[in-house]
């Protein structure tokens, strides 16, 4: 069974060495991760959009004159819930998994998380939530990334690429600027969508690379372009902000595509016991809204259940 038609209900409390910390961006970072060779087994199953849980408690602050004046007077606080992250890539090998997170800092935890060097120490729970699905029936999958949303998409294309080649994938990335993308500017975005061969689109909202507005408008766009391609054939998945995630929902809604969203919630176990990361969603049956946990029922919804 492929990576993304097989669900992984088991999980593991991980051991994890840092292999590389790499800056991609002002406030952009790639973070490899080797865990043991015994989480194999039960990260074998997961899914693009399924996310883990890094402890960061115990990493301590870089050096102050590395701390962004932004960030200076929330530096310090201590950090005592773990922290959620998607990942970007996860290749399975003989010595363990090796995962990517990329990630954009933003607060104490994510701040801790840049002074990481190859050889430090994390503990990585996971496997967590639910992920992205494939449907059998789909030929042409539209991936719509939105800022810090980019990872779990463009693991999900390399997935479907290697492992769903009936499945044309075409990719939009947007964000506020070129430097928020986060893909890897050295190599001209090769992390990206254009390394994999796949044809992709982008937004910024300065105009500062390719199209000046959002991402959602080149998505409208390309579908208008393509007004005769069947959308019974097609499949939409996203994953941002959450106003963005509304207006691919609606979009789609209009064109009848199927949509999976990837929702973000403060998250403080990540497995169902705090209750604490509800997102309001439509019943099946019956008027009155229900709600659902990100981190157990998601992150991954279909857009149409969503009451956003
Ligand atoms: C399923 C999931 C996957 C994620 N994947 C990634 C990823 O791949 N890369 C990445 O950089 N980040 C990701 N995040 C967000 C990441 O968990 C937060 O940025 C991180 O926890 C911030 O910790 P901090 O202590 O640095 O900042 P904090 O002080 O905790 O947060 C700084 C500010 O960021 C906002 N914020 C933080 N976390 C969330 C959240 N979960 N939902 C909405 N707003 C939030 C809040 O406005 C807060 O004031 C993901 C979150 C979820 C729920
Ligand atoms: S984070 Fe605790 S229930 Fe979802």
């Amino acid at each position: 069974m492929d990576q993304l038609n097989k669900s992984t209900a088991r999980k593991g409390d991980f051991r994890a060495v840092v292999l590389y910390n790499h800056q991609i961006g002002a406030r952009n970072y790639s973070l490899g991760l080797q865990l043991p060779a015994d989480a194999d087994e039960v990260f074998a199953g997961f899914r693009p959009g399924q996310f883990v849980e890094i402890d960061l408690s115990r990493t301590p602050l870089p050096p102050i004159d590395l701390i962004p004046a932004d960030l200076a007077d929330k530096a310090g606080r201590t950090i005592l819930l773990r922290r959620p992250f998607s990942l970007a890539n996860l290749d399975i090998k003989p010595e363990g998994p090796l995962a990517d997170v990329i990630y954009r800092v933003v607060g104490p935890a994510t701040l801790r998380m840049t002074g990481l060097r190859e050889g430090d120490n994390l503990q990585v729970l996971g496997p967590l939530g639910h992920g992205f699905e494939v449907p059998a029936e789909k030929r042409r999958a539209l991936l719509i990334a939105g800022g810090m949303g980019a990872p779990p998409i463009q693991y999900l294309a390399r997935v479907l690429v290697h492992d769903h080649p009936s499945i044309k994938p075409i990719g939009f990335a947007g964000a506020k600027t070129e430097d928020d993308l986060p893909f890897d500017r050295s190599r001209r975005c090769a992390d990206g969508f254009a390394a994999m061969g796949i044809e992709w689109h982008v937004a910024t909202d300065d105009g500062s690379l390719a199209h000046r507005g959002l991402v959602t408008e080149c998505l409208q766009e390309w579908l208008t372009a393509h007004i005769k391609q069947d959308r019974r054939a097609m499949v939409i998945y996203a994953c941002g902000p959450e106003p963005m995630l509304a207006k691919v929902t609606r979009i789609a809604q209009q064109e009848d595509i199927l949509c999976q969203v990837s929702m973000e919630r403060r998250m403080a176990c990540g497995f169902g016991v705090c209750q604490g990361c509800a997102v309001e969603c439509r019943p099946v049956e019956g008027e009155e809204t229900i709600y659902r946990l990100c981190c157990q029922d998601g992150p991954v919804f279909d857009g149409k259940e969503v009451v956003f």
